[in-house]
């Protein structure tokens, strides 16, 4: 078999086009235009570009964009201090503090004092909390990517075993609860997880976010099984040129994708869908913050 290749960038494209007309529907019927913050804190180089990439798409789509750049050695006073001002900034629907932050700035105090309707990340303890009880939440935008992927696939997953490779809070555990709220039956597997191929083996959907290049071989995945590959990996390819790099997966692709029934390839599967959701929940946040 050879997998039918789910294509994001394709699909990312029409969510930022419904995006679009949303916002100007919001301009034109009510005089709203949806605004978005970025923060970034440092010279991160792989976050640089992430937040370039939203900010620019932030303002394809209609939106405002802002983007606050702070010095690595901000303190934690004033980051809390910029995020007060934006949780009151009328004009701002929602915010985004990248991560990974500094180290001696602390995640969790940063993220949950973004008012929870901002939270467009979905990140705060309260969106945490909404979502593990199937309430209405802000929902992570990796994992929201994939499974609007899934659903626009399967049309529906319940009843199917579905495997997730990977524990983080930005994507492992929240993709794992909207599996779970879709009704499939789900697993958690990570580092400490014993006999992962055989449990691979038995998915009918397989989630890869570990962060380990090509780490998932095609004779891990049930034939005709769906694979998400969430990983982005940067790695040295001599074979292109002296001092080229390429970007691959968590799944080895070319013999997952000898067994697979639909793959996600590594660019252009996951990563635009991610930036799309980004935009939808901007939209939302604000649809909500004005009834
Ligand atoms: N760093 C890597 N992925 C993400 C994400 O989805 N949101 C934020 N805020 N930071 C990230």
């Amino acid at each position: 078999m050879t997998a039918t290749v789910i294509d994001g960038k394709e699909f990312a494209a029409r969510v930022r086009g419904q995006v679009a007309e949303h916002v100007d529907r919001l301009k034109a019927d009510h005089g709203i235009t949806p605004g978005l913050a970025v923060v970034l804190v440092g010279e991160d180089p792989a976050s640089q570009v992430y937040v370039r990439s939203k900010g620019k798409m932030t303002v394809e789509v209609g939106m405002k964009s802002v983007e606050h750049r702070l010095e690595a050695d901000t303190s934690e006073a004033d980051l809390l201090a910029l995020i007060d001002q934006l949780n009151k900034d009328a004009e701002i629907h929602g915010i985004l503090v990248q991560l990974p932050l500094p180290k001696h700035l602390n995640e969790d105090l940063v993220i949950n004092s973004i008012d929870p309707a901002k939270d467009v990340d979905g990140f705060h303890i309260s969106n945490v909390g909404l979502l593990g009880t199937g309430q209405k939440s802000m929902v992570p935008c990796t994992p929201l990517g994939c499974l609007m992927m899934l659903r626009d696939h399967h049309g529906s997953i319940s009843g199917m075993d579905a495997v997730v490779i990977g524990r983080s809070n930005i994507v492992g555990k929240p993709m794992a609860q909207l599996l779970l709220n879709d009704s499939a039956t789900v697993t958690i597997a990570h580092s400490r997880t014993k006999d992962l191929a055989e449990i691979v083996r038995r998915a009918d959907i397989v989630v890869a976010a570990v962060g380990r290049p090509e780490m998932v071989p095609g004779d891990w995945i049930k034939p005709g099984a769906t694979v998400i590959d969430v990983g982005i990996n940067r790695l040295d390819a001599p074979e292109r040129g002296a001092g080229k790099t390429k970007l691959v997966g968590d799944v080895d692709y070319d013999s997952c994708a000898a067994v697979a029934g639909a793959i996600t390839p590594v660019p252009g599967g996951v990563g635009p869908m991610t930036i799309a959701c980004l935009l939808a929940n901007t939209v939302t946040a604000c649809c909500r913050a004005n009834g």
